[in-house]
């Protein structure tokens, strides 16, 4: 089933909602090659996009939440740095056995599970701050090559 973004699923900083969407769109077209029994031509691509995502996204987040010296920091890094080590954990498995079923299916389970626990929670309140403070928010910018690199 394909991922909906509404309008309440955003956070109220384009910045950080323009990332956000990507990462639907992205996961979506995932899904819909899985569904056209294309998940494995489409996992490397997949993976490509993470890598460069966690650090222009995690980046741009934790940015923001240090320079605000938010109180959340702690809890919501410790979510993004379990996020990097399934991600490591999946780029292990893809480097050892390739694109397999299972790891197609683990990725897009993660993937739906970040979607559904971490966005309309943890950076919802992020946001709610930022937006509280009248902070605005840097692109921290996604380091260039990285889709080359594997
Ligand atoms: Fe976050
Ligand atoms: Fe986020």
């Amino acid at each position: 089933m394909l991922l909906q973004w509404t309008e309440d699923l955003s956070i109220g900083n384009k910045v950080i909602d323009g990332q956000h969407k990507e990462l639907y769109d992205r996961v979506n077209a995932f899904i819909e090659a899985m569904q056209q029994k294309k998940g494995r031509e489409e996992m490397g691509g997949v993976l490509d996009f993470l890598e460069g995502y966690i650090v222009e996204h995690f980046g741009t987040e934790e940015h923001l939440m240090k320079g605000m010296a938010y109180s959340g920091y702690a809890a919501h890094k410790a979510q993004h740095e379990a996020f990097k080590n399934t991600f490591r954990e999946i780029i292990a498995k893809y480097n050892e056995k390739g694109p397999t079923l299972d790891i197609i299916i683990m990725t897009n389970a993660k993937l739906g599970q970040w979607l559904r626990n971490h966005i309309p929670v943890a950076d919802k309140e992020l946001a709610a701050f930022a937006t509280s403070r009248g902070v605005a928010v840097h692109p921290v910018a996604r380091p260039a090559g990285v889709a080359a690199a594997r």
